[in-house]
């Protein structure tokens, strides 16, 4: 997408072929920094600190992570070393150990002086599919926007998300918003609610960025504000991303996702989940007992940082002194709340059967 008006991704090979430049998003949306990313070390902090988040963007800079880690030492020892290393940083998505496993299989059975160069070029082929697999989203999704739209009859199409499924979270386009910017650049009226998305608000600062620097119109509300919404007839349709899909069609996503699908159920709003075929999980089936959920310090949760009216920078405790915090990152939607499954291969209905069907080479079936 564009940051002014040039055209950028989230994530990309400097033109010194070796070193990997970013976004640092905990800065959004005050300042737009872009850094560069020099060693392992500097990958796995970046996906640990949230310097970069959001699914399909945390395997992409997983995947580049192990080049820079086969650049100081192409052995066997140091490449699972560096797949261990970039395995824990966050447990939810799977993107990450997807990124890891097509790693190894691109280097594996290499010799150690070839690994490097096929390294970055599977680093690179996995973001490049990234934004082409979101784009295939996005016509997916189009679909539906437009058919909802059709039937308002010029009236805006009302879309709540939650966190940030972005351009941000991705490579290029992201999975949630790629239907909507596609309908929006086709003419389509539609209009967003943004979650807030505590506790890190990733509604508030990144998705409300960059949908209001695109010119979609939104509307920023607080996390509590969906079912209301819902029951006043003000949501058309709900599209959110997933850090992990099971075999059955269970959907995980950022805390507060399952609240959402169930105001939707409740209300008779449709909710679909947009997401590229990593995000698949075929090896899990019930995500409530078997997906990990992270836990993160419960700073996140006690603390608020934001910029004050005079421009500075600042971060203020909110909960009392010695109040202590749980900080769930996830929670699973389980598939009967799911409308539908919008992936690179069209809707899906949330089942083991049409998901079998749609990626049989990745569910064992192909
Ligand atoms: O903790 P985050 O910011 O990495 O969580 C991001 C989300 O939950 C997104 O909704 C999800 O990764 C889908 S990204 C296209």
């Amino acid at each position: 997408m564009k940051v002014d008006g040039r055209h950028t991704r989230t994530i990309w090979l400097e033109p010194d072929g070796v070193t990997i430049g970013t976004i640092d998003q905990r800065l959004l949306p005050h300042r737009y920094v872009t850094v560069r990313l020099e060693t392992l070390a500097e990958a796995a902090e970046a996906i640990r600190s949230m310097l970069v988040r959001g699914a399909p963007l945390i395997g992409a800079t997983a995947a580049y992570g192990v080049c820079l880690a086969l650049r100081e030492d192409a052995s066997d020892a140091a490449l699972e070393a560096a797949c261990e290393t970039l395995a824990k940083t966050r447990p939810t998505a799977i993107n990450l150990r997807w990124a890891l496993g097509e790693m190894l299989a691109a280097v594996r059975n290499l010799p150690r002086e070839a690994r490097v160069e096929a390294a970055y070029r599977r680093a690179t082929e996995i973001a490049d599919e990234d934004v082409a697999i979101n784009a295939a989203i996005g016509r997916s999704g189009l679909a539906i926007i437009e058919e909802i739209a059709a039937r308002k009859g010029g009236a805006p199409v009302e879309i709540l998300t939650h966190c940030n499924a972005g351009w941000l979270a991705t490579v290029d386009w992201g999975t949630a918003t790629a239907p909507i910017y596609m309908a929006h650049d086709k003419g389509v009226k539609l209009h967003v609610w943004v979650d807030e998305t505590r506790p890190r608000n990733q509604g508030a600062s990144l998705t409300a960025w960059e949908l209001s620097h695109h010119g979609v119109p939104c509307t920023l509300i607080a996390d509590n504000a969906g079912g209301h919404l819902m029951q006043h007839g003000q949501v058309d349709m709900v599209i959110v991303g997933t850090d992990r899909v099971t075999a059955q069609g269970d959907v995980c996503n950022k805390i507060g996702t399952y609240l959402k699908a169930l105001a939707a159920h409740d209300n008779g709003v449709p909710f679909y989940v947009a997401l590229p075929s990593p995000t698949i999980d075929f090896a899990v089936v019930d995500g409530v007992a078997e997906i990990p959920i992270e836990e993160r310090g419960e700073e996140e949760v006690t603390l608020m940082a934001g910029k004050t009216a005079d421009g500075r920078f600042e971060t203020v405790r909110i909960a009392p002194d010695g109040v202590s915090a749980a900080n769930y990152g996830f929670d699973v939607t389980p598939a009967r709340l799911v409308t539908g499954l919008i992936t690179e291969r069209g809707v899906l209905a949330p089942s083991r059967p049409a998901l079998a069907a749609a990626f049989p080479e990745r569910s064992g079936r192909g």
